[in-house]
């Protein structure tokens, strides 16, 4: 299947996971995509895998000036942007009595602010050329309710559920469809460092928390990055076009709204 034919994709934090997954689902669906990254030897050897479909672009969502070279430099490469994926994000979890404002402002650097400016920066872009695109932020069921550890990591993925609903209001004037995804616990390398925090505050021999929340998904086991590219697909698709400023479950049955 094509659904994204012709269509260009520029996809933060692709180098690895969720983001990866996507990319190799948007190429096989007749998308090109700049791999946009801070691990930028990653990101060329994952879009050196994907083939001439593919390109990796250096990108720190934190850093304005590098936002805006990526964004220049993916249309430069592919001439325009019409799907974002605001996927980079990093994880953090401690006793409220031990969050350190240094690692609050990492997570909300990267995983709020990020999102908005690179949101900002190709809305603008598809705003001037006139593109009716969509732009996808990643959520997380970590975004619908607070968990003793991750007071951070929880507010930094309301946020993006918030800054979707705002964009998707404010944007859809120009034609330009802002939803959300919210996956539920999906393997990878997120997971294991995830499992590391677990591990170090409640005690639990490394793997043994992830294989609790693994069982205790309704659908039986942990979630894949496949798992959620049939909805990033879909939300960038035609088909998609009435959505607006949305977050979608997609979790093996964790979370209902
Ligand atoms: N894995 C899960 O269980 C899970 C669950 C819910 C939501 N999510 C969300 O899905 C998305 C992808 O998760 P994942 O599991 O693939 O994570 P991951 O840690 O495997 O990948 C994140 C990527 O973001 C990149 N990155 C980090 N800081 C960056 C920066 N400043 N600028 C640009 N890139 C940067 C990393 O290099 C990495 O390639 C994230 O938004 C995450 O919060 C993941």
């Amino acid at each position: 299947m094509t659904r994204l034919d012709g269509k260009c994709a520029l996809i933060t934090g692709a180098a690895r996971g969720i983001g990866a997954g996507f990319a190799r689902a948007y190429v096989a669906e007749g998308a090109r995509v700049a791999i946009a990254d801070i691990d930028i030897a990653r990101a060329e050897e994952t879009a050196a895998a994907l083939g001439p479909a593919a390109i990796a672009v250096a990108l720190d969502v934190t850093r304005q000036d590098s936002i805006d070279a990526a964004v220049a430099e993916t249309v430069a490469t592919l001439g325009r942007i019409d799907i974002l994926i605001n996927n980079a994000a990093i994880f953090s979890a401690a006793p409220l009595t031990e969050i350190a404002r240094a690692d609050y402002d990492r997570v909300f650097a990267i995983n709020v602010s990020g999102t908005l400016f690179t949101m900002q920066a190709v809305a603008r872009h598809m705003i001037d050329a006139g593109i009716r695109g969509r732009i996808i932020n990643m959520a997380s069921q970590a975004g619908r309710r607070g968990e003793p550890l991750v007071a951070v990591y929880c507010a930094s993925k309301a946020a993006v559920i918030s800054l979707t609903q705002s964009a998707g209001l404010n944007l859809i004037r120009h034609g330009i469809n802002v939803n959300a995804i919210a996956p539920g616990v999906v393997e990878g390398e997120h997971w294991d460092g995830v499992d590391a925090f677990f591990a170090k505050y409640e005690g639990k021999p490394p793997g043994q928390k992830k294989a609790e929340v693994g069982a205790a998904v309704p659908y039986g086991r942990m979630g894949r990055a496949e798992d959620l590219t049939g909805m990033a697909i879909f939300l960038a698709s035609e088909e998609a076009a009435y959505i607006v400023a949305q977050c979608y479950n997609v979790d093996g049955g964790q979370w209902m709204s």
